[in-house]
């Protein structure tokens, strides 16, 4: 327990977005939102007033976190734009890039004759980006990359390309990282450099980054 952040209000987002095609039907990913589940309950222990908006996930709520559950990426960037202000963002969510055109109102069946099927996507609203550019924008925004291939320079290209402040990269697709793991290791990147924090637990890990997220914040004007 510390108060580094008390008086601050955190807004996390955790988990995968799920898309629906149909009625039974989703285009979802592999995040476990264990990472930003983390993330929220090291918050609230440092003393901030913590909102956590989740994908659709298993996970219990963090003690003393406030809880949204939605399922796609427009639910989340309304649930996330709706508890704005805050004076830290954390996207640690997998929002899915990509939606359907549109969701079939019937199951989608299989035609005769038909060998394949494609579906038409359409981008989603990146809501890392609009909330660092938001008029409401809080005082540090955190994104995060999960990458399989060129971490470091994918990461400081999402840096400038959002606008955040900080990036915190983690290596997905390899065991004893990312998304199903429970130990990471995260390259948190803001326009000076890099910081490695783990290989650890994913908790232990995030009460690093939110010991750098409240060092940071504290250099902030209020
Ligand atoms: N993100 C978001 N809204 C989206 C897509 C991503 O807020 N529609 C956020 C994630 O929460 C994360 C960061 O953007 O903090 C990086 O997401 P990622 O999917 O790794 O990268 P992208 O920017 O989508 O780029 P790419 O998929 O091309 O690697």
């Amino acid at each position: 327990m510390s108060d580094a952040l008390a008086g601050r209000r955190v807004l996390v987002t955790a988990g995968p977005t799920f898309e629906d095609l149909d009625p039974v039907r989703f285009l979802g990913n592999r995040s476990s939102g264990k990472m930003g589940f983390a993330i929220a309950a090291a918050a609230h222990r440092a003393g901030a007033e913590v909102v956590l908006v989740a994908g659709p996930v298993h996970l219990p709520t963090p003690d003393g976190v406030q809880r949204i559950d939605v399922r796609s990426a427009a639910q989340m960037h309304a649930a996330v734009f709706g508890a704005l202000p805050a004076d830290v963002y954390i996207g640690a969510a997998a929002v899915a890039d990509f939606t359907p055109a549109r969701i079939a109102s019937s199951k989608i069946k299989k035609r005769p004759g038909e060998d394949g099927l494609t579906l038409q996507l359409v981008r989603t609203r990146d809501i890392l980006a609009e909330v660092a550019a938001a008029t409401s924008r809080p005082a540090l925004v955190v994104g995060f990359a999960a990458e399989t291939d060129d971490v470091d320079d994918n990461a400081r290209g999402k840096l400038a390309a959002k606008r955040v402040d900080l990036i915190a990269a983690n290596r997905v697709g390899v065991s004893g990282s990312g998304f199903e793991s429970d130990d990471n290791t995260l390259l948190v990147h803001d326009a000076a450099g890099h910081v490695q924090l783990g290989p650890a637990s994913k908790a232990e890990i995030a009460d690093r980054l939110v010991a750098l997220v409240a060092a940071r914040l504290a250099q902030e004007p209020r």
